[in-house]
C-alpha cells in the first residue's frame, strides 16, 4: 500500500451510489415493462495496492457493477472516479492505460484471425504506446510462463489455460495499475484453475498491482484478495477484510455461500 505524505493510502477507483436497472420485455400491452434493479447503491473504494473480492451468487449484479466501474456501462446514478477525476471523456484513454481487464472467456479478447502477438501488442498500439512493441509481448510472455515463439501462433493451438495466459499478458501490456477480473478462473478445469490463479497472484504482487476480482467462488478470492465485497440482489450486504467476513460473516446470505463452498482451503494455500 502506498502512502501519501499525509499518511492516508491513495484511492484508485472510487464508487459512490451507483445505480444501474434494465427495462426487462414487456409481459403485458397495458402494463409497463418490468424492471430489473442490477446494481443498487453501491459505493466502494479501492486503495493502491488492495486486492478486492466481490462475491455473490449468479445474476447478483457483479458483472454490471464490473461494467460501470471500468466506464463501458453508464449508471443511472452514481459516479464512477479514478485517482479523484470522474471517469468520461478526455480521460478515458488514461484511463484505459491504467485500470485492464480480464473475462472468464479468454476468446472475448483474442481475435482468432490474428496471431497472438497481434493481440498483446493491440492495446499498447491503440493507446499508442511508444516503444519495441515485439520486446514487450516477448517480455509479457515469459511473465505469464510461455514461450516467447508463442507470439507467432494463433489462440486456437493453445489450451484454455494458455489462452488464459495470453489474455492475461495482453491486459498486462500497457502496464496498468489496477487488474479488473470477471470470473477469470470459472472456465477452467481444476488442475488448471490452480495455475492460473498463481500466476495472477505472481504478477499482482511482482508488479505491485491493485486487484478488482469478480467471483461467484468465494474459495478462490480467499486465497486472493485481502478485502471483500459480498453483493446480492444488486446491493452490497457485507464488505471488510476478506478474513474477518468469512471468519464472522455477519449476514446470512455470505454465510450461505461459504456453506456452499466444500472444503476451504488455508489462506494463502493453492
Ligand atoms: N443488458 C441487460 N439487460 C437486461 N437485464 C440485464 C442486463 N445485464 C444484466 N441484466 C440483469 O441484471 C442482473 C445482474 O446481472 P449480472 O451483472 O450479469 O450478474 P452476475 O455477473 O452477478 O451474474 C441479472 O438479473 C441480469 O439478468
Ligand atoms: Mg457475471
Amino acid at each position: 500500500m502506498t502512502l501519501t505524505e499525509t499518511g492516508t493510502a491513495t484511492t484508485l477507483l472510487e464508487a459512490t451510489g451507483l445505480h444501474r436497472s434494465f427495462h426487462l420485455p414487456r409481459r403485458a400491452l397495458l402494463r409497463p415493462p418490468p424492471i430489473r434493479h442490477a446494481v443498487r447503491a453501491v459505493s466502494l473504494s479501492l486503495t493502491e495496492g488492495t486486492r478486492l473480492g466481490i462475491v455473490g451468487e449468479s445474476g447478483s449484479g457483479k458483472s454490471t457493477l464490473l461494467r460501470l466501474l471500468l466506464a463501458l456501462d453508464r449508471p443511472d446514478s452514481g459516479t464512477v472516479r479514478y485517482r479523484g477525476r470522474p471517469v468520461t471523456g478526455r480521460e478515458l484513454t488514461w484511463f484505459r492505460r491504467e485500470v485492464q481487464v480480464v473475462l472468464q472467456d479468454p476468446l472475448n479478447s483474442l481475435d482468432p484471425r490474428s496471431i497472438v502477438r497481434d493481440s498483446i501488442a493491440e492495446p499498447l498500439e491503440c493507446l499508442r504506446i511508444p516503444g519495441d512493441h515485439d520486446a514487450r509481448v516477448a517480455e509479457l510472455l515469459i511473465a505469464v510462463g510461455l514461450e516467447p515463439d508463442a507470439a507467432q501462433r494463433y489462440p486456437h493451438e493453445f489450451s484454455g489455460g494458455q489462452r488464459q495466459r495470453i489474455a492475461i499478458a495482453r491486459a498486462l501490456a500497457p502496464r496498468p495499475r489496477v487488474l479488473v477480473a470477471d470470473e477469470p478462473f470459472s472456465a477452467l478445469d481444476a488442475t488448471v484453475r490452480g495455475q492460473i490463479i498463481e500466476v495472477v497472484r505472481d504478477l499482482v504482487s511482482r508488479f505491485g498491482l491493485s486487484l478488482i476480482l469478480v467471483s461467484h467462488d468465494i474459495g478462490v478470492v480467499q486465497q486472493l484478495c485481502d478485502e471483500l465485497l459480498v453483493l446480492k440482489d444488486g446491493a452490497v450486504v457485507e464488505q471488510g477484510p476478506t478474513e474477518s467476513v468469512l471468519t464472522t460473516p455477519q449476514h446470512p446470505y455470505t454465510r450461505a455461500l461459504l456453506d456452499a463452498v466444500p472444503a476451504l482451503p488455508p489462506v494463502g494455500g493453492r
